[in-house]
């Protein structure tokens, strides 16, 4: 047993606590910097840092958004001031998580798929961030759906990546989020997207299982069950809630206190109507408490209006704000599309 036991616990508990949930803000720097360039920001340290600061900064976040994730560059940052991100979000009530895997490279044998990397130096870059205030983390595997893909090779080499990763963050003390993400892309449907999801959670926890990871210290952070980008056939919001929640039912033990779905290039409208059904319609279903932890469903209009001009800080945080709020909302049945027509700044 953790000697951080009791700790990460409770702090698992807080990242799901009711009404809230998590502010992905862990883009790499590649990843950020691609976002920029589509809208001419230019890619310099120091727009990364003002762009995360307008997050952080933003008026009320912490009424809606229990933790944000860090990337390495960010959680050395600080604002402006000159006071650390990390001291920031810690003044708000909010808890500081860090991304920790190192991204996806080309899995060896298998065309087309990928592995997470990172776990080579992970016990010591976890006790440094704990030490920098960190109290959870993020790792992220990635499993394309094709004709022949995804293959068992890939399931299983990213789960155990996973497992090693989870089982390492709970001996340092950081609540691991394992986040196996299934991706939208491609012409798949539904059914198949169940499928794939179905056998990725099985080998995940058989992986959790076999590397003594406690389910009840960490957080899956999974993709919804969804018909694919460019399926012909898009499944309806009931439909994507239905599935989901039939999905996690059937394979997620119900010890894991909580489930953070990504927003998986969803529109930011979809991932919050999909969260709300599935606490309206099958939330009595649930035994674990179940809550967002978005990215570019949350930061996306916000990112859109900045640009790179300071001059529309202000604004930028209003329609951040806005998006937490309707997604804390989501989070506990009490979303309307209504909310989405309420004025905000513009
Ligand atoms: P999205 O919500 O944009 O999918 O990002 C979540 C995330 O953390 C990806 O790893």
């Amino acid at each position: 047993m953790s000697t951080y036991a009791q700790e990460l616990i409770a702090t698992a508990a807080a990242m799901v606590a009711p009404g809230k949930g998590i502010l992905a803000m862990d883009e790499s720097k590649a990843t950020c910097d691609r976002r920029f360039e589509k809208l001419g920001i230019p890619t310099t340290e120091e727009r990364r840092r003002t762009y995360r600061e307008l997050i952080l900064t933003t008026p009320d976040l912490a009424k809606y958004i229990s933790g944000a994730i860090l990337f390495d560059e960010t959680i050395r940052q600080s604002t402006q001031a000159g006071i650390p991100f990390v001291r920031v979000m810690q003044e708000a009530g909010m808890i500081p998580g860090i991304k920790v895997d190192l991204g996806a490279q080309d899995l060896a044998g298998c065309e087309g798929e990928k592995v997470t990397e990172g776990l080579d130096g992970l016990r010591d870059r976890i006790a440094e961030y704990y030490q920098m205030g960190a109290r959870f983390a993020k790792w992220r595997a990635v499993i394309a759906i094709d004709t022949n893909i995804p293959s068992e090779t890939c399931l299983v080499a990213n789960a155990h990546a996973l497992a090693r990763y989870a089982a390492i963050c709970q001996a340092g003390g950081l609540v691991p989020m394992v986040e196996p993400e299934v991706l939208i892309d491609g012409e798949h449907s539904i059914d198949r997207c169940y499928e794939v999801t179905e056998r990725t959670l099985q080998i995940v926890f058989e992986q959790l299982r076999l590397n003594r990871v406690e389910f009840d210290k960490m957080i899956l952070k999974p993709s919804m069950v969804i018909s694919g980008e460019n399926c012909r056939i898009q499944a309806s919001v009931e439909q994507v809630a239905e599935m989901t929640v039939r999905c996690l039912r059937n394979n997620v033990p119900v010890t894991v206190p909580g489930i953070a779905f990504l927003s998986g290039g969803q529109s930011n409208e979809r991932a919050t109507a999909h969260l709300n059904t599935i606490h309206t319609q099958f939330g009595s279903q649930c035994p674990w408490a179940i809550t967002f932890s978005y990215a570019r469903a949350i930061q996306q209009p916000a990112l859109d209006y900045w640009h790179g001009d300071d001059a529309n800080i202000p604004i930028a945080q209003q329609l951040l704000s806005h998006r937490v709020k309707l997604n804390g909302a989501a989070s506990i049945g009490q979303y309307t599309s209504e909310m989405e027509r309420e004025s905000v700044g513009v």
